[in-house]
């Protein structure tokens, strides 16, 4: 691994991404692909570690001869993919632009990946690695008693967000058995941390709870996710993509269950204490049960023993660790929120999503 190409690198989990590999592996070079979309911003790649070693390319991963033109110039050798359209909510609104980024978007890119590596090999194959960054929803939902979902387990996503994800992930693994390209594959649970963007739970309560807004929960609140700190999530990639065989599927997650009441209870109580000069403590007094999700999945859990036991590899942070970090971090940012809040998207989404729902303002 020299030189990475990271796809998505503006977004919340790649740009953390990025900073944890300029920080930690100092060999590296670095490039960004991003178009820009709603989700990515160049404030989530300000005052990164040896900025000299990163490069960032305004670019589409649907731009196949820009894709190839990257390859080539910067010797790409390993890819790790993150874009993606990735908001659940916005999927069932407009399913479209998820099949055209997550399933064309992800086949450009291979063949991308294929031409540099195998056709032209302008890199040696054996050097080179795609990282295709994937989701739990691609194993569709649990009931409270099943077990938690493995490595193994057959595919059945069941919103327009999990169904373009899972099929992302079949035409990876398809090159890779058809064509021989060399990938490996990590599915995580819900992270969360800094520089999400406020259309998730948590970064979204965080900033309604600041702002004295409405904390709006879906349906009966009690539907289970496991939650994985960012930083965890991206020593885990890093781990995979040097140690991980080639062709192999790992489970990330948290061992974090939890429902989604007691994570905006959790975030009211540690807002209660590290804002306490608010006037909306105590504020799970905000709380408010709005209509639920189209579909929405009941419970997602991970076996993560494949990855804990051949790479070593476990999660550090506790959801009350990771959530006081977190919310810390919204606190003391307040230019990244007001740039967030800026954006038309914003005001649009939040319109469009939750004055219907009769919560959220
Ligand atoms: P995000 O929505 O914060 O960021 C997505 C990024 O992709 C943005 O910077 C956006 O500009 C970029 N992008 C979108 N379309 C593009 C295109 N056509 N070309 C180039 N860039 C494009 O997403 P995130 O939460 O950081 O998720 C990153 C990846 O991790 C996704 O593949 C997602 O499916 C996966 N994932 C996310 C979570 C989670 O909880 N957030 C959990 C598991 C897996
Ligand atoms: P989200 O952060 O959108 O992630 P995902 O749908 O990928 O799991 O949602 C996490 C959970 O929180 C999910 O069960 C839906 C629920 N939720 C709410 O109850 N209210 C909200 O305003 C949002 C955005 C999500």
């Amino acid at each position: 691994m020299q030189n990475v190409m990271v796809t998505g690198g503006a977004g919340f989990i790649g740009s953390n991404f990025v900073r944890h590999l300029l920080a930690t592996q100092l060999e590296l070079q670095v490039v960004t692909v991003d178009a820009l979309t709603y989700a990515g911003c160049m404030e989530n790649l300000e005052n990164l570690p040896d900025p000299e070693r990163h490069t960032f390319i305004r670019g589409s991963i649907l731009n196949q001869p820009l894709l190839e033109r990257i390859f080539r110039e910067h010797q790409i050798d390993t890819v790790v993919h993150f874009a993606a359209e990735t908001h659940v909510d916005r999927s069932i609104f407009e399913p479209r632009v998820f099949l055209d980024t997550n399933i064309i978007g992800t086949y450009t890119l291979l063949e991308a990946a294929r031409k540099a590596w195998i056709d032209e090999a302008w890199v040696p194959v054996e050097n080179c690695r795609f990282h295709q960054i994937s989701t739990d929803e691609v194993f569709g939902t649990l009931e409270p008693s099943d077990p938690p979902f493995f490595e193994a387990q057959a595919y059945a996503p069941r919103s327009p967000y999990a169904a373009s994800k899972a099929s992302a992930d079949h035409f990876v693994r398809a090159f890779g058995h058809t064509f021989g390209l060399p990938f490996s594959l990590s599915n995580s649970s819900n992270n969360y941390g800094p520089r999400q963007y406020p259309e998730k739970l948590i970064p979204l309560v965080i900033l309604n709870a600041i702002e004295g807004k409405t904390l709006p929960i879906y349906g009966d609140g009690l539907q289970i996710r496991d939650w994985l700190y960012v930083e965890d999530h991206c020593r885990a990639i890093v781990d995979i993509l040097q140690r991980g065989t080639v062709g192999s599927t790992y489970n990330i997650g948290g061992r974090n269950q939890s429902t989604n009441l007691d994570v905006v209870h959790q975030i009211c109580t540690v807002l209660d204490t590290l804002h306490s000069g608010s006037s909306f403590v105590p504020h799970s007094d905000l709380i408010e049960f709005v209509p639920d999700r189209r579909g929405h999945d009941r419970r997602y859990a991970m076996d993560t023993s494949m990855i804990e036991i051949e790479l070593g590899w476990k999660p550090i942070e506790t959801l009350e660790t990771g959530l006081r970090k977190t919310i810390h971090w919204f606190l003391s940012h307040a230019d990244w929120i007001a740039a967030i809040k800026m954006k038309p998207d914003y005001r649009e989404w939040m319109t469009k999503n939750y004055l219907q729902r009769g919560g959220g303002e």
